[in-house]
């Protein structure tokens, strides 16, 4: 994630510190996070084509880059699919509903890992039920596919929390992505960039990023999933990692810190609400995907849709980036959460996910955990 010279003065309230960690930046501005992204390099780079199917799908969006992935492979052409619960989100993800949305952009991803190849993959969804520590799919590698046009995409799509620019995204553009071909059966895609929607979803988003901030227990869940400077990033890459040269070195002076964070009177709370609400201020376009019901299957179908989307949109150049506040469900979050289902889904419905969707800077991958970290025996 890169911020801006500007926002990252307010984020540690002063100026006074720059100096310092612009001489510490000196040293450490050479210092990327290379462990942490290896995985985007080794993509592809295995004998088994199931492995090498899990370490393109290993590369999906996720909530809080959790990467709750855990794969068995069984046999010649199988692999099991879990989900590890010791990495859930229980005060922003009660449900469990965006882990397993994640689940679901993690086996598109390993389908069209196959089809590259030209190998199906047979999937068996919750064979034994929805209990936590219960396969979430069972994939057999069988059979003949179709590459996936998408799937040029997978190495260069990536979150991208930056303010867009001011160029529209256009009605034909928008038409692209909600009308894409391969469309997932039982998820609907959505997009608008009409003024008084995108107004409208502009203030419901604020709102509810807001109330995350301001309900201690889900704002500290997301501080302490932040990785600051390269260290850390190296030793858990996952989570919330803010890098380069200068948090690296505000993390290694020890200026910047989850102590601050969670303070609602420190300038660090104030301005990490304003970046987020400035960057959806400049949201030219949103796009959704709803559901009919709200079954761990209808969470999987959306998962895949919306890699799909998303993978579209990188295609088109646009950059997005999930903003999921106002779809979680606990109780302080009620009020915005029946606002968008209002605005966005039919009675019934879920609304699944929702992203910002317009032009920003270029973006560099998120950290991953290696493949091998995520493997347990069948
Ligand atoms: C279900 C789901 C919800 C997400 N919600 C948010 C969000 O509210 N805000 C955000 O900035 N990113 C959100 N993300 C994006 C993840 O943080 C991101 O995928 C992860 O950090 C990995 O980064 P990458 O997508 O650049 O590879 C979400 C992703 C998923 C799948």
């Amino acid at each position: 994630m890169t911020y801006s010279r500007r926002k990252i003065l307010g984020l540690i309230g002063g100026g006074t510190i720059l100096a310092a960690s612009a001489a510490a930046g000196g040293f450490l501005a050479t210092r990327s996070p290379d462990k942490a992204l290896a995985p985007w390099a080794l993509a592809g780079q295995y004998p088994d084509l199931r492995m090498r199917a899990l370490s393109f799908a290993l590369l999906a969006p996720n909530p809080h880059n959790r990467q709750p992935w855990v794969a068995a492979l069984q046999g010649a052409d199988t692999v099991i699919l879990y989900r590890n619960s010791a990495l859930n989100l229980p005060e922003t993800d009660p449900n469990e509903r965006q882990l397993t949305i994640g689940m679901g952009c993690f086996i598109e991803l390993m389908v069209q890992g196959a089809a590259q190849e030209g190998t199906g993959v047979e999937l068996e969804l919750f064979p034994k039920g929805t209990d936590k520590n219960a396969p979430v799919v069972v994939a057999r590698f069988t059979g003949e596919a179709t590459p996936e046009p998408l799937f040029q995409q997978v190495l260069i799509r990536h979150t991208n929390r930056s303010l867009y620019n001011q160029s529209a995204v256009s009605s034909s553009e928008i038409a692209v992505i909600v009308n894409s071909p391969g469309q997932v059966q039982g998820a609907v895609i959505a997009a608008s960039s009409k003024k008084t929607m995108v107004s409208d979803i502009q203030k419901l988003a604020s709102a509810a990023i807001a109330i995350e901030a301001n309900t201690p227990r889900t704002h500290a869940e997301s501080i302490h999933l932040t990785r600051i400077g390269k260290a850390e990033i190296e030793a858990n890459p996952d989570g919330i990692s803010l890098g380069g040269p200068l948090m690296d070195s505000l993390g290694a002076l020890g200026i910047l810190n989850r102590v601050s964070a969670l303070d609602p009177n420190s300038s660090a709370f104030a301005t990490a609400i304003t970046m987020q609400t400035d960057a959806v201020a400049t949201t030219p376009a949103f796009f959704w995907v709803t559901t009919p019901a709200n079954k761990r299957t209808d969470q999987i179908a959306a998962g895949r849709a919306w890699v799909r989307a998303h993978l579209q949109a990188t295609a088109l150049g646009l950059s997005v980036q999930p903003i999921s506040q106002a779809l979680q469900e606990y109780a302080e979050m009620d009020m915005p959460y029946r606002k968008i289902h209002s605005m966005l889904a039919q009675q019934g419905e879920t609304v699944q996910m929702l992203g910002r969707l317009g032009y920003g800077p270029s973006q560099s991958p998120a950290p991953r955990w290696p493949l091998e970290t995520r493997l347990k025996n069948a």
